[in-house]
């Protein structure tokens, strides 16, 4: 069976309580993973480094693949997000984030079945902002071709091997007529290429409007920078909320996993944060290996643990976020015992 060097980065808030459910959950389930420890955020200050650490970086660039708990970003001067920071240093431009129904989580909406994919690298997170003059500020959003390109195409040949039908791309061209303009204008050129997958548009108001309403007529979204951000948590609501929803950061050569919520702030330190968001994007890093790397078991280890926690949940396991009772400890265990 084949050994996975994971670079493990605990995170700040909830991330040290909920990375250690998982890490126990995936030792319980078999999974052949050896974690190679690194700090970022808070974690990392406090120890008396850089916010994102230069042997975190090198860690991640040796190994290709992170799993990632959330890092707080300080507010104030000289911040940069350390989550923005790590995808564009990397170049782990897309990131996604599939929206399924859980088994045994009751929401507004059945069949919710979304996947997010959004550019990680440009728009409105280029970190440019000037103040022009006393009460008069601005921020640069940033496309490029080379950018816009390269997601479209991610995009799509995502939605060709996951068997997609659909791929809509929000955006607000009419205002931001050269930078969305010039999302959109790459992502059709880029459509035109795979004539399997049907290419729509739609301006992000309207939307947002037809989303709520029925969210089960969108298939795969590809979005901007700031709109990903959005519309992924947005996205979150209809399944059970930011506690249910994995990601990945993809780029062409390795790939960091991590949930869509962050630190949790209010609720850190409480063992009651739901660790399934980050368990699900572990389960994506497992079938990355069983893809890339032809790796049946890992496959297996993935399917054992998506039944266990389906399992757990049709049960009525569940943490507070959901209805339940369980701490973060307990509902780990619960899993555990079903696998
Ligand atoms: P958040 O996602 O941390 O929290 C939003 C709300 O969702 C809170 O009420 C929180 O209690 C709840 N929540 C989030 N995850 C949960 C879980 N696993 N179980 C139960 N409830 C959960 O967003 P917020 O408050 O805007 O950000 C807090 C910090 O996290 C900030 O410093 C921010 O920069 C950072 N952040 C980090 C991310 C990352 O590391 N990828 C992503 C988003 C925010």
């Amino acid at each position: 069976m084949m050994t996975h060097q994971v670079v493990l980065i605990r995170g700040d808030g909830i991330g040290p309580e909920i990375t250690a459910a998982v890490v126990r959950i995936l030792e319980a389930a078999g999974a052949k993973l050896e974690w190679i420890e690194r700090r970022a955020g808070l974690a990392a200050l406090e120890h008396g480094d850089e916010v994102l650490p230069a042997d975190t970086i090198t860690a991640i660039r040796e190994h290709k693949v992170a799993l990632k708990g959330p890092c707080t970003t300080p507010v104030g001067d000289g911040f940069q997000s350390v989550n923005v920071q790590l995808r564009k240093t990397l170049h782990f431009y897309a990131a996604v984030r599939p929206v399924r129904n859980l088994a045994g989580v009751h929401t507004r909406f059945d069949d919710v079945d979304i996947v997010v994919v959004r550019e990680n690298t440009e728009g409105l997170y280029s970190g440019v902002e000037n103040e022009i003059t006393p009460g008069v500020v601005t921020s640069m959003k940033v496309a490029t071709e080379k950018g816009c390109l390269r997601i479209s195409k991610w995009a799509f040949d995502y939605a060709t091997v996951r068997k997609r039908k659909k791929i809509t791309v929000f955006h607000k061209a009419n205002i931001m007529k050269l930078t969305d303009g010039l999302f959109l204008k790459c992502a059709e050129a880029v459509s035109k290429d795979y004539s399997d997958i049907q290419y729509d548009t739609a301006i992000i108001d309207a939307a947002c409007m037809r989303l709520v309403q029925d969210p089960t007529q969108f298939d795969v979204l590809l979005l901007e920078n700031l709109y990903g951000d959005v519309i992924s948590d947005l996205c979150a609501g209809f399944v059970g909320g930011l506690g249910v929803v994995p990601g990945a950061n993809f780029g062409d050569d390795g790939a960091t996993f991590e949930a869509v919520h962050g630190s949790a702030p209010d609720i850190a330190g409480q063992n009651i944060a739901n660790p399934l968001a980050l368990l699900m994007s572990a389960v994506m890093m497992l079938n990355y290996f069983a893809e890339t790397m032809d790796d049946a078991d890992s496959h297996r280890v993935a399917e054992r643990i998506k039944k266990a926690y389906d399992k757990a949940l049709t049960d009525g396991q569940k943490t507070r976020d959901l209805g339940g009772q369980l701490s973060t400890d307990a509902f780990a265990d619960a899993i555990i015992e079903r696998l």
